[in-house]
């Protein structure tokens, strides 16, 4: 087969939506057992969404680049995510699969192109997992004053971080039930906290606060100069700005981080009880619960506290010493040493439903992705994962990784914003259960937004970017290609080829 014609070639959707039926006998299959409902799929969204973002680059991007109008940054952030979610919804509830937007690809632009966003995605997760962890150690070193030579991010070997992502990475390997009680449990610490910020802080909130709510513009105080300056603006060379409109939005491009994730969700396809019903639930769910809580957040603090006045470290707790609340300001650190948790965790058990997705399609080793017996998860892609989180999180700093999810989340959401709209043309009859509104219109603004979000990404997080990419193709090129089961037609099981 030529290089083209393998490269584009698609898997079929009747194939997909079927690889994980009961045999004919009965018996489930040999895949991920079927065991989460539209209440687990958002206790595991919010697992992974609250995290830094609102813990900790709140207080950064208010303080540097947006004041009060902070929630107007978070609002935009939760419009652009809004409008992706609705995209996955569609693809999430018909073609329910481990793989996502990885196998949302491949039914629709090809091998290569599905690749890719894999690849992309092992770079969200991956580095998520290992920064978080990092977030992790620095903030359970600050909460309760462990040694700064083995936790933060002055340690030689971030040994806080490699401990946190060892444990959470054998709780997803021993199981998803497991995962999941352990997600819930600190989802609900994780949201009462929220809760509390905004209730109690509401006491403490003064309107002069709140006044200008877009801070007048002015000359950016970063010294973000050549690679470190957002991509828009060094191609068109405009002097960087902080507050004003401009700052809002800079503002909105960083705290966008703080809702990747949730489309992990949809990575636990196979393993939901009633998909075409929970998926959309779940998905939309959790950006509904945490966009509400996000700008109540913002609120509250930027109310609390002048904006000038903000700790860049742990804004919210921080913001409770100020007015007087000591002990709510410790609670909240411990709370946001679990929140944290949950990220990691999430963020592994997503790695290893797409490792094992490409495993089963050939293009990384079948024996990486085997389903444990007991287990019922894929063991060894998570602990393979897990080793190198562990890895990154022992000697990798986290602050020029952050911006590397953020890119690779945005990205995921530009294919699977296409993909809607161009299985909506290929597969017309494929049955729907969810249907995303206004096709082509909202896929084409949804993907419009994130490349404009891109964009203000700083240049060596595209150049970082590329290279990751282009170390992807070689893999592909060395190994995918020709050990893909669309290459072989001895295989003749659920991934028949349907050829371009
Ligand atoms: N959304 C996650 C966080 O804010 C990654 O930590």
């Amino acid at each position: 087969m030529s290089i083209w014609g393998s490269v584009l070639r698609t898997k079929d959707v009747d194939t997909v939506i079927h690889q994980n039926d009961p045999t004919a006998d009965g018996e489930e299959s040999s895949g991920l057992s079927k065991r989460l409902s539209a209440r687990d799929l958002t206790g595991f969204g919010i697992g992974i969404v609250i995290g830094t973002g609102i813990f900790t680059l709140t207080g950064i991007e208010a303080k540097n680049h947006a004041g009060p109008a902070i929630v107007i940054s978070f609002a935009i952030a939760g419009v652009v995510s809004m409008l992706a979610a609705l995209c996955y919804a569609e693809l999430a509830a018909a073609v329910p699969t481990a793989g996502s937007s990885y196998t949302y690809a491949y039914t629709t632009i090809g091998e290569l192109f599905a690749w890719i966003i894999a690849w992309d995605l092992i770079l969200e997760f991956a580095l998520g997992a290992a920064v978080v962890s990092r977030g992790w150690s620095a903030y359970l070193q600050d909460s309760l004053g462990l040694p700064t030579g083995l936790f933060g991010e002055s340690a030689p070997v971030n040994v806080g971080a490699v401990l946190i992502a060892a444990v959470l990475g054998v709780v997803a390997a021993i199981g998803i039930r497991e995962s999941k009680w352990v997600t819930n449990a600190l989802v609900l610490l994780k949201v009462s906290v929220c809760i509390f910020v905004i209730v109690a802080g509401l006491f403490f909130m003064k309107a002069a606060n709140l006044m200008p709510f877009v801070p007048p513009s002015k000359p950016s105080t970063d010294d973000k100069t050549g690679l470190a300056l957002p991509l828009w603006q060094w191609i068109s060379g405009v002097e960087p700005t902080s507050f004003g409109i401009a700052g809002v939005l800079v503002a909105a491009a960083v705290v966008f981080f703080a809702y990747s994730g949730f489309e992990a969700v949809a990575n636990l396809g196979e393993e939901t009880e009633n998909p075409g019903r929970d998926m959309p639930r779940g998905l939309i769910g959790t950006l509904v619960i945490c966009t509400a809580l996000y700008l109540l957040v913002c609120l509250v603090l930027t109310g609390m506290v002048n904006f000038a006045d903000l700790s860049e470290g742990a804004p919210i707790s921080d913001a409770f010493h100020q007015v007087g609340l000591g002990w709510a300001g410790i609670l909240i650190g411990l709370a946001a040493v679990a929140g944290l948790s949950s990220v990691i965790l999430v963020d592994i058990v997503a790695m290893g439903r797409i490792g094992y997705a490409l495993c089963r399609d050939g293009l990384l080793p079948a024996s990486v992705g085997k389903i444990h017996p007991k287990f019922r998860t894929p063991t060894r892609i998570t602990i393979v994962t897990t080793v190198a989180v562990c890895l990154l999180g022992a000697f990798v700093p986290l602050s020029t990784l952050a911006e590397m999810v953020s890119i690779g989340t945005l990205f995921a959401f530009v294919v699977v914003s296409i993909a809607v709209a161009v299985l909506r043309r290929t597969e017309p009859k494929m049955k729907r259960p969810f249907r995303t509104p206004s096709v082509p219109l909202l896929p084409i603004v949804s993907a419009a937004s994130c490349i404009a979000l891109m964009a203000s990404l700083a240049v060596d997080t595209w150049i970082r970017f590329l290279v990751w990419l282009v170390i992807g193709l070689v893999v592909y090129f060395g190994y995918g290609r020709t050990h893909s089961v669309l290459n072989r037609p001895d295989v003749d099981d659920a991934v028949a080829a349907a050829d371009r």
